[in-house]
């Protein structure tokens, strides 16, 4: 591979080293190098919010990072949050909401909700509205979303 540069970063947890290309960005290398294809590729552009991950704790889109500078880092997808264990309340929210119908901004939607959970803020429905806003679903309504963002946040001890 031409000009390709040399990248260990931590995924879910588990270090991974591999030979990039410098203009691979980060999702397409977690889905395409490292098989985890629950972080989806929209608009490619920054929009849309289906590419969201993890980089040292902060949600980042993943279209808009390249490969290479994530290295050395610790990012966290969607797998490796379900698989922790960290979304499960959201994720019984948003099956017992109805808060999805395709599914495919739902990673994203998930990943940005996970990091107003964190937060342990009592948010409104505007605040939790604006906090999502940068993460688009074409089939619901966001109403739905919401509901079940707010009721794991007004849940919360
Ligand atoms: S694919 Fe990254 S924001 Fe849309
Ligand atoms: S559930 Fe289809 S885009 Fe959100």
């Amino acid at each position: 591979m031409e000009h390709a540069l040399d990248i260990t970063l931590t995924v879910n947890g588990v270090e991974v080293s591999r030979r990039v290309a410098p203009r691979t960005h980060l999702v397409d290398f977690l889905r395409d190098e490292l098989g985890l294809t629950g972080s989806h590729i929209g608009c490619e552009h920054g929009v849309c919010g289906a590419c969201t991950v993890r980089v040292n704790g902060e949600i980042v889109r993943g279209c808009l990072m390249l490969a290479v500078q994530a290295n050395g880092s610790r990012v966290d997808t969607i797998e490796g949050l379900s698989d922790s264990g960290e979304l499960k309340d959201l994720q019984k929210a948003f099956h017992e909401k109805n808060a999805l119908q395709c599914g495919f901004c739902t990673p994203g939607m998930l990943m940005a909700a996970q990091d107003l959970v964190r937060e342990k803020r009592k948010l409104s429905r505007e605040q939790i509205r604006e906090h999502i806003s940068g993460n688009y679903c074409r089939c619901t309504g966001y109403q739905a979303i919401v509901d079940a963002i707010e009721e794991v946040i007004h849940g919360q001890g």
